[in-house]
């Protein structure tokens, strides 16, 4: 037992620290597709600190990196269901439920930061975030930006389409992403991501495509010895909100959310610009072997966009949806 001396003095200091440390009313679930140290990551962490920050201490969050709250396409239901309050996944994971932002993942649109900055955070940005929520149940409030999915394998050097015959490549399921592997000849394997790590180990595909930052951060050095720097994908990582909770919240609430979510934003376009060098060196120093496509990748290039971007026309809302993106980044239209 305890004399009522020592417990006056308990009392005493559990009430400092709660003065001094202001507790969170809220502590968010946030769901991450990708290990520590890449974009992802970094956009939740940065959204916290807004967050925190706009909240007055009220409201935090907590990242469950690595695919823990489950695979990134499934986060996308639960957070529609309202059982997730938060994901930051590949925007490729989220055209399964609403095709429109599938103009995002059609091949060779997006060729630059500055391209995918431009229009995630401009007009055409905010109706695809218009779109998602009705939809998928999900509203976008932030972006991160990740670089160029690059083509990596366990076998050999690919610099044209013909060395890409016969090799197994993983792909999410997307459907456009599919559709471009067909255009180069082969017959991709699609598969979720929280597989994808073991899959590669396990030999079951030879390779698979994703931004220098998350094969980092998914230690895929450890599976995978060639890199190909092909540029068919920008890779856009939304973080998205269950509309079910984001209409729960008080429009201070709201806007709390939404500017925390877009000052993150602005520190992932940072985050890459400092770190992608430097990721890239450390790949190239651990073993990976980099090679750039032939010919300034044009056959991926022409073959790619001759017979994928006519499929999805229809899927992503109309030729025009792709024409005004091209349009806003000062590029012929189709
Ligand atoms: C995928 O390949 O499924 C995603 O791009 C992975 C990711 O979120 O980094």
């Amino acid at each position: 037992t305890f004399s009522p001396r020592t417990l006056r003095r308990a009392t005493v200091l559990a009430m400092l620290l709660a003065s001094a440390v202001p507790a969170a009313a809220r502590d968010f679930r946030i769901a991450v597709g990708d290990g520590a140290g890449g974009t992802q990551e970094a956009l939740g962490l940065a959204f916290i600190k807004a967050l925190e920050e706009k909240s007055g201490g009220a409201d935090s969050g907590t990242l469950f990196l690595n695919g823990q709250l489950g695979d990134e396409q499934d986060t996308v239901t639960a957070a529609a269901t309202g059982t997730l309050d938060f994901s930051i996944l590949a925007i490729n994971n989220i055209t399964p439920f609403s095709p429109s932002v599938g103009t995002l993942t059609l091949p060779y649109v997006i060729l630059s930061l500055e391209d995918a900055e431009k229009i995630t955070q401009g007009e055409i940005g905010q109706q695809m975030v218009d779109r998602t929520v009705e939809d998928a149940g999900v509203r976008i409030i932030g972006w991160a930006y990740s670089g160029f999915r690059v083509l990596t394998n366990s076998k050999k050097p690919v610099t044209t389409v013909a060395d890409l015959q016969g090799l197994v490549v993983r792909v999410p399921k997307n459907e456009i992403m599919i559709e471009t592997y067909k255009s180069w000849g082969i017959n991709p394997t699609p598969m979720a991501w929280s597989e994808t790590f073991a899959a590669l180990q396990q030999k079951v595909v030879d390779g698979q495509d994703n931004p220098y930052m998350t094969v980092h951060a998914m230690k895929f050095d450890e599976v995978q010895k060639y890199v190909t720097n092909i540029r068919y994908i920008f890779s856009i990582e939304p973080l998205i909100v269950s509309e079910q909770l984001f209409q729960s919240l008080s429009p201070e609430e709201q806007a709390n959310v939404l500017a925390a979510g877009h000052e993150a934003t602005l520190a992932s376009g940072q985050f890459l610009r400092d770190q992608e060098a430097q990721i890239k060196t450390d790949l190239a120093a651990k073993g990976m072997e980099i090679s750039d496509p032939a010919d300034g990748e044009a056959e991926f290039i022409e073959r790619a966009t001759a017979t994928v971007w006519p499929k999805f026309y229809d899927s992503i809302g109309g030729k025009e949806v792709l024409n005004g993106v091209l349009a806003s980044l000062g590029r012929p239209t189709v």
